[in-house]
Parts: C-alpha cells; sequence; structure tokens
C-alpha cells in the first residue's frame, strides 16, 4: 500500500506571488479532506517575514474541517514555530534542513549543523506529546547554489535526521532536476542503513522526470511520496524550481504499476478548480525550458 502525502497547501501556496485568500486555502484542504488522501500538509509556521503567504497558518488550521482518517501536519523551522503548531492542533509536523550548505543557510539563515541543533528540543517535545515527525532533507541531489549534491552529502543528512529521531525522513528534490539514475543512486546505499519505512520521497517537476523518478523509488521499495494537486508550488529559496509532481499523476503511474491507491481523482479535480483560480499565471520558461524565478 503506497502513503501519498499531498502537500499543495503548504508547497504549493509558499510561493504564490499572489496572496491567496484565506477563506480559500480552507477550502483547498477542505476539498482534499474528500480526496481519501491519508495526510495533507496544511501550512507552516515559519516566520512570516520569511513566507508571508502562509502568515496565516493557524486560521487556516482553526477554519478547516476535520475529516476522519485525515492527518493535518505542518512545517515547523523552531520551537517558535512548534509552540503555534502545538496551539493549531497539528497531528504532525515537520521539520527541514537541507544537504547543502548554501541552501540551508538561504532557506533558515543557518548551517545544516545549526538547523539539526535547533530542531533537537523540537524534536522532544513532539515525542513527548506523540506528534509524529518528519524531517526533510532538501537540495539531496542538485542546488540551485551549489549545483551537484553527492549521494553520499545527501544520505549522511538523511541518516542524521533519522538518529536524531524524526519518524520519516523525506527525500527532496527541491530543484526538480533528479535523474532515476540519480535516485537509484541515493537510495541503494541508503537502504541497507535506513528502511524504506521510514522514507517518503519528494520530487518536484521542472525538468518532468518527477514521475520516472517515482517509479523508479517505488521498485526500490519506496512507498511513501509528496505530491500537490495539480503540480502547484515552488520554494521561495530555490531559484527556477517549478511545482511538486502532481498528485493526479502520482496515482496514475502507481496504479499503473500495479498498486492499489484509494485516492478520488474526481474530488482531486475539484480541488485543483478551486485553488486554481486564486493562483498567479503560470511563469514563463527560459530556453532550456527551465521557470524563470519570480521577480
Ligand atoms: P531568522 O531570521 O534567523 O530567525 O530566521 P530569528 O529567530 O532571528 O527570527 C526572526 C523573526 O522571525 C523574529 O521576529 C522571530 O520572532 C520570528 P522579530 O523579533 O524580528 O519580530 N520568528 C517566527 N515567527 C513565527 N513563527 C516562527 C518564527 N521563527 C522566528 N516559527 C527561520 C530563521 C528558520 C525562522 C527562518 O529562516 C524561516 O522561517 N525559514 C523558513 C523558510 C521556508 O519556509 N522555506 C520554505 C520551506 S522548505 C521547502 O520548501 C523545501 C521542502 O518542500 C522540501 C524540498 O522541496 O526540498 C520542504
Ligand atoms: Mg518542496
Amino acid at each position: 500500500m503506497v502513503r501519498i502525502v499531498e502537500v499543495g497547501p503548504r508547497d504549493g501556496l509558499q510561493n504564490e506571488t499572489r496572496q491567496v485568500p484565506t477563506e480559500v486555502k480552507v477550502a483547498f484542504v477542505d476539498a482534499l479532506s474528500l480526496a481519501g488522501l491519508p495526510e495533507i500538509e496544511v501550512s507552516a509556521f515559519v516566520s512570516p517575514k520569511w513566507v508571508p503567504q502562509l502568515a496565516d497558518a493557524a486560521e487556516v488550521f482553526a477554519r478547516i474541517r476535520r475529516a476522519p482518517g485525515v492527518a493535518y501536519s505542518a512545517l515547523v523551522p523552531n520551537e517558535q514555530g512548534l509552540d503555534r503548531a502545538l496551539a493549531a492542533r497539528a497531528d504532525r509536523i515537520a521539520v527541514f534542513t537541507a544537504a547543502s550548505e548554501t541552501f540551508s543557510r538561504k532557506n533558515t539563515n543557518a548551517s545544516i549543523d545549526e538547523s539539526i541543533a535547533r530542531f533537537r528540543p523540537v524534536l522532544e517535545r513532539a515525542r513527548a506529546g506523540k506528534i509524529p515527525v518528519r524531517g526533510y532533507v532538501s537540495t539531496a541531489f542538485w542546488c540551485p547554489y551549489e549545483g551537484k549534491i553527492g549521494p553520499a552529502k545527501a544520505a549522511e543528512v538523511a541518516l542524521r535526521l533519522a538518529d536524531a529521531g524524526v519518524d520519516e525522513v523525506s527525500i527532496g528534490d527541491t530543484l526538480g532536476k533528479a535523474t532515476p539514475d540519480e535516485v537509484r543512486a541515493l537510495l541503494e546505499p541508503l537502504l541497507p542503513r535506513l528502511p524504506a519505512q521510514r522514507i517518503a520521497m519528494h520530487f518536484h517537476d521542472t525538468f518532468h522526470r518527477a514521475v520516472e523518478n517515482v517509479l523508479a523509488s517505488w521498485k526500490l521499495g519506496i512507498r511513501a511520496f509528496d505530491s500537490s494537486a495539480g503540480g502547484i508550488g515552488g520554494c521561495p529559496y530555490a531559484p527556477g524550481a517549478s511545482g511538486n509532481v502532481s498528485t493526479e499523476s502520482v496515482v496514475e503511474a502507481l496504479r499503473g504499476a500495479g498498486e492499489d491507491v484509494p485516492v478520488d481523482l474526481a474530488a482531486l479535480a475539484a480541488a485543483r478548480a478551486l485553488i486554481g483560480g486564486a493562483l498567479a499565471p503560470p511563469r514563463a520558461r527560459d530556453a532550456a525550458g527551465v521557470l524563470e524565478p519570480r521577480a
């Protein structure tokens, strides 16, 4: 059985040039709740100075209608974020660091070491409150500032997160540039040290290889994938990156591979239509097909 984590309301909306009204975000999450997805990443309790698009995280959490069986999660960078996530009754939280030093600094104003040190108390308190924690490793394949990231570096950071006590490590192709060979080069040596049940793969789709990468990971035993309805999204601190792999294409690809994926595509289409009208028009692409960074 595969698990799809819908990250559209967080990863999809954090980079929007338009301010999406809170009520539209709430309606988007509520519509996604009808699609049979087991987990929805609702928002981020990060600094609103860094990501003003998600400054209304607490209000979104307060207003969504929680469906039974769905876990509503949030990104948390530090203890202040955890306080806010607990007050909002997030079911799960996600901490985040990177395999690239430069990206870590640009994204969190901290080195990799500092970011891990910062979330150790977050992990302790989450564990005490029985809240499951995932840890993201961003730029696990390519970094917009440092270029190619070796698989050994990304695996090392993934193992450090696992050792620090996260329940699940989500390995991110932030730039959407990885190839299936690169996915195998990272996962094959990692899997004997970190079981597939503790790994999720998080692909962005800039070069349209994300579905191939999902299938390459699936063939190696990975059963958890992050995606966003309609493939919306990007990271404000990763210029050139486009949206996540779409939930629709992950569902279709995994069904094609023989998995039973209990997601209602009609409900997903309704959610995507609902948010589509609130988003800025798609960005232009440069000659290499890469999305131009937003101004
Ligand atoms: P900093 O500026 O070094 O932190 O930012 P600070 O502690 O000096 O705080 C600065 C101000 O922010 C202070 O306010 C704090 O109170 C406030 P002031 O005193 O100036 O009025 N603040 C907060 N407010 C609310 N909630 C908080 C919080 N923390 C501080 N939690 C910090 C450090 C980590 C906070 C900042 O860099 C940050 O928020 N970064 C988040 C960036 C982000 O969200 N990036 C996108 C998500 S990661 C991603 O997309 C990748 C992923 O999808 C996987 C993949 O694709 O690879 C997950
Ligand atoms: Mg992402």
